[in-house]
């Protein structure tokens, strides 16, 4: 007979390392008492290693330019519909001065893979935002030389995001076309070795997925011992070549969540806009079942606008943070939880240093 739910939990909570078939049992249980069990270990570790604070960092989509094709995005080459832009350093440090000005510890640097942002430059904005406040600044500009992500850690880059997205090779290289996974695992690991906080995740839901991929996803973030995991459900996008493909459930992303909360004590874990995007309660409920970081959009309106992933995007007629800060911040309090005060450094990080 399978063990039970009940079983596999408190094994984990107790320091044990779990099957791959443990945790596909946690993750496709259709039991509802099972689920209790799950959200409820989840909220509970999270309280334990992490305490009640949640983490903002303020992303800015600096350009929206990609020379990839991925065919779940909707800033792919291909896609001729989207108008493409690429923001001033001017308007990227304005656009960050009004976070630092509403309290944010975090300014995430974020684009397409876009070749015109060359390390130099990268590294000199990097600079100039690191001389003007003091903030812990994570990059997330997709695969680059291992010269230019030292160049950016050079300048002071504390952070870098960059998500495996599935943890299936062949799947990756089907929907990542002229990538394989080997190479994103390797750029994880360099980013490791120069001293970033390294941030992964993957999507939740993507057509050619199941639960031992996601299980994969999972392992593959504790194998890598990754200090943050961004997982969020695929939302279609009619512009890309995978329009008509179902939506992810925001009850499955929650699932992988909450396991991942379990297995990865320590990370942070975002409650994610694509998940608050398909369901009105997202951020709350993410909340409530592990994620301990938001990330709220400060991107000037004009360019966010363009900035289309995925459709149905939340946040977009929020004007720069001074508008987006107040309302997550009062999500974060109904959810009984407190704004973050420090930088919000990973302990993972903090761990390993000392
Ligand atoms: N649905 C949800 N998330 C997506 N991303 C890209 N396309 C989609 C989509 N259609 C996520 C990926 C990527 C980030 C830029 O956005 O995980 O890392
Ligand atoms: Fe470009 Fe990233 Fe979108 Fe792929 S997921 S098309 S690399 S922005």
């Amino acid at each position: 007979m399978a063990k039970e739910i009940r079983t596999i939990l408190g094994a984990i909570e107790k320091g044990g390392d779990p099957s791959r078939d443990d945790i596909i049992a946690l993750l496709k249980t259709a039991d509802k008492n099972d689920e209790k069990l799950i959200f409820a270990a989840a909220d509970r570790t999270r309280k334990q290693y992490l305490g009640n604070e949640v983490h903002l960092r303020g992303i800015i989509e600096f350009s929206n330019y990609c020379v990839k094709n991925c065919l779940y995005c909707g800033l792919r080459r291909d896609n001729k519909k989207l108008q493409r832009y690429r923001m001033t350093t001017q308007e990227i440090l304005s656009a960050a001065d009004e976070g630092v000005r509403a309290g944010l510890k975090t300014i995430v640097l974020q684009s397409g893979e876009d070749p015109y942002f060359t390390g130099d430059t990268l590294s000199r904005l990097i600079t100039r935002l690191k001389e003007r406040h003091d903030v812990a600044v994570t990059m997330s500009v997709g695969d680059r030389t291992k010269t230019d992500y030292r160049l950016m850690r050079e300048a002071g880059a504390d952070r870098y995001l960059l998500k495996h997205e599935t943890a299936d090779p062949d799947l990756f290289t089907k929907l990542r076309p002229g990538t394989v996974l080997e190479e994103r695992v390797k750029r994880l690991r360099w980013l490791k070795e120069l001293g970033f906080q390294v941030g992964s995740g993957n999507m939740v839901g993507l057509p050619g997925q199941d639960a031992g991929t996601l299980a994969d996803d999972i392992m593959l973030m504790r194998d890598l011992n990754v200090e943050m995991a961004g997982i969020g459900p695929f939302i279609p996008n009619q512009d890309t070549p995978l329009a008509h493909a179902k939506e992810g459930k925001a009850e499955a992303a929650l699932r992988v969540l909450a396991v991942a909360r379990i297995l990865l004590p320590y990370t942070h874990l975002p409650a994610t806009t694509a998940l608050a995007s398909i369901h009105a309660e997202g951020r709350e409920m993410a909340l409530m079942c592990g994620a301990n970081v938001i990330m709220p959009d400060i991107t000037p309106v004009r360019y966010k606008k363009l900035y289309r992933i995925y459709p149905k995007k939340v946040g977009t007629d929020e004007e720069g943070a001074a508008q987006s800060i107040p309302l997550i911040s009062a999500i974060i309090g109904r959810s009984g939880r407190s704004v973050g005060t420090g930088y919000g450094h990973s302990p993972l990080h903090e761990q390993r240093r000392s």
